[in-house]
């Protein structure tokens, strides 16, 4: 798509797309200002069939405030760097479990599962159930087609009726258990959290239940998928990392979210008429704000299609801006400081598997890949 962007940026950074009735937002500044302006921008956008604004991510103030503090604390820098032990743990058994093969799909045996497991046990999740909300999730995530209509939308909603009673007795039935025994899980959080004096109803907890379980597993395989990715598009990258670690696996992990922004786009509804960039976005209206664009700006970014591991300063908005700010980013960044030396350093000779090229995932607003073969060298 960045050519695209690049197109989009030059020539209308504010788009009208008539046939949904629908704008675009592709530049920074406006990007940015448009994420920080949460009094213009509501972020109450979901249609009759999608999620709810019982989800965070798609609540306003007050109500925002309050359920973002439910949550907030467990996910402080301190409490993330917690689980470190946890994550390498996890990581080593999934390269064990390839290791002799010398091949796999780097997404579905390693980038997919990792964060699965981190945060089913952050929530709460007993292991075993790992299939079941690996596919949870990515009905979910097509929930994304909503806004697009057509078959696809149509299909995706009724996936998403189906499932909800399953999870919601799925969900029910782990609260109950929290609430006779509590742990130091999200889920107990949940369960015990009090807004203006009362409990969570159970379609609220329901609600944080797929927000976390979609936004904690295929933003982070995604960043995953798209280092690995970028390593092989860009091989002496990869070469200067593998020269100073310690000094740029931080800003290579900054850079690939720049470079390859997981979560290329959100969605905003304007509560007035505003103007931006000489054009009026009427009160109501949906708008698509692209960091994925944003990012690539050259306005902001020099040279914004080099991919450099080095690039610092880095004021990527990969993770958003504003009261919205990735809760999980701490978490991902993590998770990516462990993966990454991790796979380069046991898996020799990691590249492509040559007869098998890597795939785009599907979903609209996501962006990495859904399959990437690789092979290297056997080993124990
Ligand atoms: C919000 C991206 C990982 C949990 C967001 C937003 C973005 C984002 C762009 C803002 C949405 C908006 O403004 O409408 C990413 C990326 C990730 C990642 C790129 C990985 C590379 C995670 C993880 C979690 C997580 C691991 C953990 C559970 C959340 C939550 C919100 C959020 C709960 C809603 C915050 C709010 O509305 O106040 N994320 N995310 N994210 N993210 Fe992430």
């Amino acid at each position: 798509p960045f050519s695209l962007y690049a197109e989009m940026r030059a020539k209308a950074p504010v788009l009208h797309v008539p046939p949904l009735d629908l704008w675009m937002i592709f530049d920074y500044e406006g990007v940015k200002r448009a994420l920080h302006d949460h009094d213009t921008w509501s972020s109450i956008v979901t249609t009759q069939t999608g999620p709810t604004p019982d989800w965070l991510v798609f609540s306003d103030p007050p109500r925002h405030t309050l359920l973002r503090n439910i949550i907030q604390r467990a996910f402080t820098p301190r409490s993330i760097a917690n689980l470190e032990p946890r994550i390498r743990e996890l990581s080593r058994e999934l390269v064990d479990g390839v290791i002799e093969r010398g091949e796999m799909d780097l997404v579905k045996d390693y980038a997919e599962p990792l964060p699965t497991m981190v945060i089913a046990e952050m929530i709460g999740i007993p292991v075993a159930d790992r299939p079941r909300f690996v596919r949870w999730s990515e009905i979910i995530l097509n929930l994304s087609y909503t806004m697009s209509g057509g078959e696809a939308a149509t299909r995706a909603v009724a996936e998403h009726a189906a499932l909800k009673e399953e999870m919601h007795a799925y969900v029910d039935d782990l609260c109950t258990a929290r609430k006779k025994a509590p742990k130091g899980d999200l889920l107990t959080r949940l369960v015990e959290a009090e807004v203006d004096g009362e409990r969570l109803t159970g379609e609220e907890i329901l609600g944080f239940f797929q927000l976390l379980l979609v936004a904690g597993t295929e933003t982070t395989t995604n960043l995953l998928g798209n280092t690995i990715l970028s390593f092989f598009e860009h091989p002496d990258e990869l070469a200067r990392l593998e020269a100073d670690p310690a000094r740029l696996l931080p800003t290579t992990i900054e850079e690939v979210l720049r470079y390859r922004t997981p979560v290329s786009m959100v969605f905003r509804a304007a509560k007035r008429d505003v103007m931006i960039h000489g054009q009026t976005i009427p009160a109501g209206k949906f708008v698509l704000l692209l960091m994925g664009s944003a990012n690539r700006d050259p306005k902001q970014f020099q040279d914004p299609d080099t991919f450099d591991v080095g690039r610092d300063p880095n004021p990527h908005i990969a993770f958003g801006h504003g009261i919205h700010f990735c809760l999980g980013a701490s978490l991902s960044r993590l998770e990516a400081k462990v993966a990454i030396p991790d796979l380069l350093s046991r898996l020799r000779g990691l590249a492509p598997a040559s007869d098998a090229p890597w795939q785009p995932r599907k979903a609209l607003h996501v962006h990495g890949p859904a399959r990437l073969p690789v092979r290297f060298e056997p080993g124990k």
